[in-house]
């Protein structure tokens, strides 16, 4: 045989992103807690509306999402016509990279930012370029002083993930004011709904006040759809513009798109998936203290934590208990794991497990 045809140049460096482990089938009842979901499941109301779908299956949905783009205007108080939606926050990444950056250019974002976005820039030739962090936040002088002439994009998470760490409002008017005007920030706020802080802001100023800023949001975390892949970007009309040519025709199902619409109605769990994460959170981070780890500051539904040279003995020894959290090694964090917050049980068994391990 001869040789497979060869992909673009950079195709090759990429590592494949390697979601978190849930299944080992041993083991009844497992706590999944590596992939950042929502562990209280989804709001019944978006259940009920993805099975109302079912006898439409053989339909194409609406290729320009207009009722989930009307429902998020309505809720975010926001123009629809500058929503695009996309098959998961995701592809909306891999879209901004495409549309913005290629081979020859830099997409940059900070250390320890999300392993996507590293990802997106090799697989369309461009180089992507890290700006160091200080204690596992975004370092704002960091990130200005890598900017060259070949900079395309900034991509930030805010809140980050790995680090749960977030920047606040006058930090991202000064990225903002100091990047030059031909680089696209896109500002992806898939945590946004926990991070319930007076100085928090997921973006959407800097978008109405700019011409070069978009705001990413999703639908798996807070609306616990992440199976259906549903998110959604708020961007300048230009920009909206670039991205709807370059999007698949009919990105986003039918049923994402009703179930979106029904989750973004049901208050009630919202409230109560934010209640249980701060709940979650203080148990977690409380009870790691004590046993002696350092646990990273957390606006999210996650916390890093330093667990030292035995991360991956520690990881393993839950594993074999069914409890599932995220290896940082992709993340050159080797010594570090990552928890989702779980529910009061689940907490409760992965601080009982880790007391037994240790
Ligand atoms: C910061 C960040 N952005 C984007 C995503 C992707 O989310 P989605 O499920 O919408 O593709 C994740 C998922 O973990 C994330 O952590």
């Amino acid at each position: 045989m001869t040789a497979a045809p060869l992909p673009k140049s950079g195709i090759l460096d990429i590592k494949p992103y390697i979601g978190g482990e849930g299944r080992l089938d041993v083991v009844q009842n497992p706590v999944r807690l590596a992939s950042n979901e929502n562990v209280l499941g989804c709001s019944p109301l978006a259940r009920a509306a993805y099975l109302a779908g079912a006898d439409d299956l053989h339909r194409y949905p609406d290729g320009a999402a207009t009722d989930l783009r009307a429902a998020l205007g309505r809720t975010y108080g926001l123009n629809p016509d500058n929503i695009v939606c996309g098959a998961g926050s995701d592809e909306l990444i891999g879209l901004f990279v495409r549309a913005y950056a290629g081979a020859g250019d830099e997409v940059l974002s900070s250390q320890y930012g999300f392993l996507m976005y590293p990802i997106c820039a090799k697989s369309v030739g461009a180089t992507p370029v890290a700006a160091p962090e200080k204690d596992m936040r975004t370092d704002i002088d960091a990130l200005l002083a890598a900017v060259t002439p070949k900079t395309k994009i900034v991509l930030l998470a805010n809140p980050n993930n790995p680090t749960g760490s977030y920047l606040n409002k006058a930090d991202m008017k000064r990225l903002r004011d100091g990047l030059p005007p031909h680089v696209l920030l896109v500002v992806d706020a898939a945590y946004a709904e926990f991070a319930q802080l007076p100085d928090y802001e997921d973006g959407r100023a800097l978008v109405e006040a700019t011409n070069n800023t978009v705001m990413l949001r999703t639908f798996s975390k807070i609306h616990g759809l992440a199976a259906l892949r549903l998110g959604w970007a708020y961007c300048p009309p230009e920009v909206a513009g670039v991205i709807n040519r370059v999007r698949g025709a009919f990105n986003v199902s039918a049923p994402a798109q009703a179930a979106g619409i029904a989750a973004l109605s049901d208050k009630d769990f919202i409230q109560r998936a934010i209640d249980m994460t701060n709940a979650g959170r203080t148990q977690l981070t409380d009870g790691l203290a004590a046993m002696g780890f350092k646990v990273w500051p957390s606006v999210t539904n996650f916390i890093l934590v330093r667990f030292g040279e035995d991360a991956e003995q520690i990881r393993l020894s839950l594993k074999q208990q069914g409890i599932f959290i995220r290896q940082m090694g992709a993340y050159n964090l080797p010594d570090h794991l990552r928890i989702t917050i779980g529910t009061r049980d689940d907490n409760a068994r992965i601080l009982a497990a880790l007391k037994q391990i240790i």
